[in-house]
């Protein structure tokens, strides 16, 4: 009982920590137009992120999308306390039509946990890129259970540096989802070599809580 009180207090202060914009998510948000996936392959450097619980859980994160013969999957990699190099597989859902191309979704594959926690599936929105020096892409979560939710955006560049013209056009769709471009926070590219190598399948930190509650 005192076990069952313990994790519910856990589960609850955490719900909190990490839902703390009160609402929905944003809605009919407008997306990048006629996003071509193709071009959208290969590494990106997380060069600018924003966090709504302001947490740094990762640094030197560098997404990378790849095909396999049973699908498309992203690759996010990161370097954890300096020490250690871990990534993340989620298998992308590519969307039926045209206009919604750049609605995508990741789907992380958890084995050995309960069922209902198996298969989890995140937003993941293309709000705007260039494919060739800039993408904006963000997630958001919603818990019903206290009305608030989460969202995490990706600055990503091609190149560890973003010139400060595709800075600009990254950052101007932010407000379409509420986010203000002065708490973004620069990402530090300058200690990405860890000092144990560990190349590691691991949790994904920028899509933390375990239960699927976007709407
Ligand atoms: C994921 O990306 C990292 C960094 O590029 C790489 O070291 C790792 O091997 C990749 N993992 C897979 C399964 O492709
Ligand atoms: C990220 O890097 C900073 C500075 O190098 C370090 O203090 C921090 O612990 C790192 N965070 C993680 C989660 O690796």
């Amino acid at each position: 009982m005192l076990k069952l009180i313990s994790v519910l207090i856990l589960f609850v202060s955490s719900v909190f920590g990490y839902f703390t914009l009160p609402g929905k998510c944003p809605e009919n948000v407008q997306l990048q137009s006629e996003f071509r996936l193709a071009d959208f392959f290969n590494k990106w450097h997380q060069v600018y992120h924003y966090s709504s619980d302001e947490q740094q859980l990762n640094n030197c994160s560098v997404l990378e999308l790849s095909t396999r013969p049973d699908g498309i999957y992203l690759n996010q990699s990161r370097v954890d306390r300096g020490l250690f190099h871990r990534y993340s597989i989620g298998k992308l859902e590519i969307p039926t039509t045209i206009e919604d191309a750049a609605r995508l979704d990741v789907t992380f594959h958890f084995k050995d946990q309960p069922r209902r926690l198996v298969n989890r599936r995140y937003p993941f929105r293309v709000l705007a890129t260039n494919y060739n020096y800039y993408a904006t892409v963000y997630t958001c979560e919603y818990s019903p259970l206290i009305d608030k939710h989460f969202i995490y955006v990706w600055i990503l560049s091609r190149n560890p540096i973003l010139n400060d013209v595709s800075k600009e056009l990254a950052i101007k769709p932010l407000p379409r989802i509420g986010v203000d471009s002065k708490r973004l926070v620069k990402d530090d590219l300058s200690k990405c070599t860890p000092k144990y190598y560990e190349d590691r399948k691991a949790e994904p930190m920028t899509f933390r809580y375990p239960v699927k509650m976007f709407t």
